[in-house]
């Protein structure tokens, strides 16, 4: 027997979770699934960035009230480069700020909001594939983990399911998207220390890029630009120490036990359909930025913000101009912060055989923002984030 439900949602990421949620609040019904078991979801680390708007959505919809109890709000950042900081106050060029909060701590407090409403949200169910996109009762066919099938027969299906969806395929068909890849990586460390730096530190060296993050006081994330092949494995915690070092100069850093590490690639990819019939791809199942510009959980909820929008008008009065319209409107924003990810990157990395000209180039770039409260502004209001469409 077929589940029946208004929108199957294929993914328990931020975007998956986080529709689920909205739409309970219209008191839509939903049932979502997701390959990987809760504790997985939950403990995977990834991005932490939210922008203001992704925690108004959070708090205010009740999805999430530990965001601004246990979140840090960041009012600025640190540009560096030629051995000198410079900060961009974000909050004095355009009155906002970003919160430090983890996104697996994102998704701790999306499944425990799902959890109480008693919603259908199952893990451990992997969808094979969607069919019928052009009917008005599409279906998802998957296979739970004693590999039973499952079929979920909704109105709208939606592929939340990530970079490596399964349902991209059925709405972008044989046009996928644009895409672009980069000629480096980021290796990723988490160790033991206290933190280095209040506010996170985006550093330009002459040896390539490095980011000073942060997670709690006692856990402390950093990157440093690295060669795409790169084996997170082959360097000794001395060599790491040494690398991120030499890539901050004028800073003093706190070390302590690396007890994580990995290489993160680098690409943009943008659907060029996020819509097929009743179909409809959301986050990074429609899109990858490179971690610059801390996008990626960001641009989820904004397209979540359009598409709750979309099917509230859809399901309940029967209007589908919104939804009609929902790959124009959010592909939009997807442009917006494609573009600021990429110019974040292009500023801070080091291209391998980049000249002497290329160099002081990107020094002057770098020059011609912080020196220009035009500049600060145009990246502080970049990096807090557009406002949202409501
Ligand atoms: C992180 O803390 O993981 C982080 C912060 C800012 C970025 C990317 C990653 O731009």
């Amino acid at each position: 027997m077929p589940v029946r439900t208004r929108v199957a949602v294929i993914g328990a990421g931020p975007a998956g979770l986080l529709l689920s949620h909205l739409l309970g609040r219209h008191g839509i019904e939903s049932v979502v699934v997701d390959s990987r078991s809760r504790v997985e979801i939950e403990t995977t680390i990834r991005a932490g960035i939210l922008e203001q708007g992704t925690v108004e959505i959070l708090s205010g919809s009740g999805a999430s009230d530990r965001v601004l109890t246990a979140g840090h709000r960041h009012e600025g950042i640190e540009l560096r480069f030629d051995g000198e900081g410079h900060r961009i106050d974000f909050t004095g060029s355009v009155g906002r700020a970003v919160w430090l909060y983890p996104q697996h701590e994102v998704l701790k407090d999306l499944i425990a909001a799902r959890l109480t409403a008693g919603q259908d949200l199952r893990f451990g169910v992997t969808a094979e594939r969607v069919e019928g996109a052009e009917t008005d009762r599409p279906r998802v066919l998957a296979r739970d983990a004693g590999g039973h099938t499952v079929e979920i027969e909704a109105d709208v299906v939606v592929g939340a399911d990530g970079s490596r969806s399964v349902v991209r395929e059925t709405v972008t068909g044989a046009y996928g998207g644009s895409f672009r890849e980069y000629p480096f990586a980021w290796f990723g460390i988490l160790c033991e220390a206290p933190p280095s730096s209040e506010e996170l530190i985006y550093s330009n060296s002459p040896d390539g890029f490095a980011l000073i993050s942060r997670r709690g006081p006692g856990v402390q994330r950093m990157y440093f630009q690295c060669d795409p092949g790169t084996d997170a494995e082959a360097y000794t915690e001395e060599r790491l120490w040494e690398i991120l070092r030499s890539r901050v100069p004028g800073v003093t850093l706190n070390e302590g036990p690396v007890f994580q590490r990995d290489v993160l690639r680098f690409r943009s990819f943008v659907a060029h359909e996020m819509r097929r019939g009743r179909v409809v791809l959301v986050g990074d199942a429609a899109h990858t930025v490179p971690p610059t510009g801390a996008k990626g959980m960001n641009l989820a909820v904004a397209d979540v913000v359009v598409l709750t929008e979309a099917l509230r008008a859809l399901l309940l009065d029967g209007d589908e101009s919104l939804f009609g319209a929902f790959s124009d409107t959010a592909r939009q924003r997807v442009w917006k912060a494609q573009h600021f990810s990429w110019w974040m990157t292009s500023m801070l990395h080091r291209q391998p055989g980049a000249s002497d000209f290329d160099h002081w180039r990107q020094l002057g770039e770098l020059r011609s923002v912080v020196e220009s409260a035009a500049g600060r502004a145009y990246l502080a209001e970049g990096y807090t984030g557009w406002p949202l469409a409501r």
